[in-house]
């Protein structure tokens, strides 16, 4: 079987290669694109080096699946060609994300929507979306949820090759006329990522509240998210306050956490960090708490791999579930 990675040099196309060699044994070959920089080198993958090509029609074919991560000008560009092909796409860029006839995927929460394909594409969800909406569900099933109230620290990853890349010059003594930050990131934070909306809200705070009414499948709830830049390599954290229906005692919202598949609920004895957690595909959950005031409301910590569950691992999952059913 055949799988195209679209973006296979950037920070999650390679991360995506890793992932698909670990999870998806059927995948014998791969097909990988990237821009004309980037044209006729080769990637190791699985012991054999494989030639980096332009997106082009004809590669498409004969590809069950096409994992796309270069980023939504392409998306929306190629999506419909690779999927004229005969490829499920499966989008990783916001580019699809909003579309009534695409469905956005978190496989532990809405797994079964794959089967709603209408036009050849999925979309995998903004990397802090991901990793907030598999515990807000283990709460929703348990208690019903009315509100959801978070801040993120996004690590330097999350804007790709130039993020990181701006971030080690800046712990060389250096500074990146390339930077993709508003500001010096090294001693510093930052809260602004992605443009900012007439509305005084980022691009990336209105993503968080689409995106995770989508996946709920509950277009009315009330989300407002503030994202921050951290100087952090790989790893979100998103501290979420929420609101539920019914009340939910702490032991009932542990179990609730424990019980989630993909899901790791930590005791109060030690606390998920960004750099212990990165290179795995937990989702981690610590810092658990009831209000003291509201009965209905728990607040907690979440920490997860924004390259890999927040983007690789997950649109991998959504390929496993195409290609196994
Ligand atoms: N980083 C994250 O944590 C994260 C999480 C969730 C979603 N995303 C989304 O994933 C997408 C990729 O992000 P990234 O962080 O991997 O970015 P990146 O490191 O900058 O990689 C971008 C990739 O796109 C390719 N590309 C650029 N222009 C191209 C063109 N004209 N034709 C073909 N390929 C082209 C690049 O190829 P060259 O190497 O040849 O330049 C590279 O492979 C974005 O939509 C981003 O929003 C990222």
């Amino acid at each position: 079987m055949k799988v195209a990675v679209l973006g296979a040099t950037g920070a999650v196309g390679q991360t995506m290669l890793q992932v698909l060699a670990e999870r998806l044994p059927e995948v014998e070959e791969v097909v990988p694109m990237g821009s004309p920089r980037s044209v006729g080198k080769t990637l190791e993958w699985r012991g054999r080096e494989w030639r980096v090509t332009a997106p082009d029609p004809a590669a498409f074919r004969g590809c069950r699946v096409a994992l796309f991560s270069a980023g939504s000008q392409l998306s929306r560009e190629w999506a419909p060609v690779a999927a004229a092909a005969g490829a499920v796409v499966v989008d990783n860029s916001s580019a699809w994300r909003l579309d009534p006839d695409v469905p956005l995927v978190v496989p532990e929460v809405n797994g079964p929507r794959v089967a709603d394909l209408r036009n050849g594409i999925i979309a995998n969800p903004n990397c802090s979306t991901i990793q907030l909406v598999l515990p807000l569900e283990a709460l929703r099933r348990a208690a019903g949820v009315e509100q959801v109230v978070v801040s993120t620290y996004q690590s330097v990853s999350g804007a790709g090759r130039k993020g990181t890349r701006s971030y080690e010059s800046e712990l060389a003594g250096g500074r990146d006329p390339d930077s993709p930050f508003p500001g010096e990131i090294v001693g510093n934070v930052i809260p602004r990522i992605g443009p900012l909306r007439d509305d005084g809200w980022t691009e990336e705070e209105e993503k968080m509240r689409a995106e995770t009414r989508k996946i709920l499948g509950l277009p009315a709830l009330a989300v407002t998210a503030t994202c921050v830049r951290v100087p952090v390599a790989v790893g979100h954290a998103v501290v979420a306050m929420t609101v539920l229906e019914r009340p939910l005692s702490l032991g009932q919202a542990r179990a609730a956490i424990a019980g989630m598949p993909g899901v790791v609920l930590w005791d109060e004895a030690a606390d998920p960090l960004p750099r212990e957690v990165a290179g795995g595909d937990d989702v981690h959950v610590g810092r658990l708490r009831s209000d003291p005031d509201h009965p209905n409301v728990c607040h907690m910590w979440i920490v997860a791999d924004n390259l890999r569950k927040g983007a690789a691992t997950n649109a991998v999952q959504i390929a496993a579930l195409v290609i196994r059913g």
